[in-house]
């Protein structure tokens, strides 16, 4: 009869239409999800399969999500409401067997794939190296500084800025002194919850030469006031300038150390300039100092501060720096790690100094 006929050609042509703009969306969404550079550059060895992984769940998720799309727009405009149509109901639907079991199976295919292939990286980016070729770094997480010890060959320090050698895996313990914090390199990828009370890992390989150079790190768990601000940076050297730098921070006198024979402190320079080898960061940065020729407006002004008080009050100022606040500052904004990344000498030469030039 032509009465059939007919709607089952339009159905045809609707069909073979959604195809069409099915494949042609699939494609420029695919284009277009694989040409935009979502990350910064790849500086880990594990950065490249996480890459990877990423490229994979676009070109995998793009069709799914254009299939959804299509059949939801050409049905809205196939099956809508016409005038005269107000009072009519459609006919009735007990379902349609095949198809259910159809879009039940292949979603539960394409998700035990993609798990599948998720586990394999991360089975891989989590392998420990051969023994003996991996340095562990314990980092710790307060509001809002992060901390990174090191023990290398039974010498022990603790530095404001990470430095690691190119080409040589790391680990890092992660701890918190007090809230959950989340230590987190871009450029490396990698990133996992510092938590109270218990020690998380990750391990990274820095490429070699690729990553040597700067790269940020960020606190990536909303963790108080100062959260923005708990930011710092990992230093990625070549093996011979890590190596330097190592023996520099090792021939250092041992934090706690009475042992005399160090270098008289130049109170001012650290002011200054901070430490380059812990990377402490210099007060001159945020305070202001006629002395030392200091500016800084983040801080309080430390010849009005600091007038009239005493060394106690100096050194725990700088130990606790969240103790005692001056009027018109916020607690949570000085790093509050400088009792490790500065020697005890190096607390007492500053705390000696800051007492002469602000008692003048
Ligand atoms: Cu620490 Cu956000």
């Amino acid at each position: 009869m032509p009465e059939e006929s007919t709607p089952r050609r339009e159905r045809k042509r609707t069909v073979q239409q959604m195809v069409i703009v099915g494949v042609i969306a699939t494609a420029i969404g695919i284009a277009i999800g694989l040409s935009i550079h979502w990350f910064p550059p790849a500086d880990s060895t594990q950065a490249d399969q996480i890459d990877t992984l990423w490229d994979v769940l676009v070109i995998a998720t793009v069709p799914v999500f254009v299939l959804v799309t299509v059949i939801v727009c050409f049905s809205v405009l196939e099956f809508r409401m016409r005038p005269g149509e107000e009072n009519l109901d459609g006919p009735p639907i007990h379902g349609n067997t095949k198809l259910e079991v159809i879009w039940t199976a292949v979603p539960a295919i394409l998700i035990v794939g993609l798990v599948t292939y998720a586990y394999v990286v991360m089975r891989d980016i989590e392998e420990a190296p051969a023994a003996g070729n991996e340095r562990v770094v314990t980092v710790t997480g307060q509001q809002f500084t992060w901390t990174f010890a090191y023990n290398e060959g039974g010498k022990k320090f603790s530095t404001a800025q990470l430095y690691l050698p190119a080409g040589q895996s790391v680990k890092f313990d992660v701890k918190s002194k007090d809230v959950i914090h989340d230590f987190w390199v871009p450029d490396f990828r990698m990133k996992i919850d510092a938590v109270p009370g218990i020690t998380t890992h990750y391990r990274v390989t820095p490429k070699n030469p690729g990553a040597i150079g700067d790269h940020p790190i960020v606190c990536a768990e909303l963790c108080g006031l100062g959260h923005a601000f708990m930011r710092q940076t990992a230093h990625v050297l070549s093996k011979p300038d890590f190596d330097k730098w190592l023996q520099k921070m090792t021939a250092k006198p041992a934090g706690g150390g009475g042992g005399g024979a160090a270098a008289a402190v130049d109170a001012k320079a650290l002011f200054t300039a901070g430490d380059a080898d812990t990377g402490a960061t210099a007060c001159a940065t945020c305070h202001t100092l006629a002395d030392a020729g200091a500016k800084g407006q983040v801080g309080p002004d430390l010849d009005k501060v600091l007038k009239g008080k005493d060394a106690a009050f100096i050194k725990e100022s700088i130990l606790e720096p969240d103790k005692e606040i001056a009027p018109g500052f916020q607690p949570g904004v000085m790093p509050s790690n400088f009792g490790d990344t500065l020697s005890p000498e190096q607390v007492d030469a500053l705390v000696k100094y800051l007492s002469e030039v602000t008692n003048k």
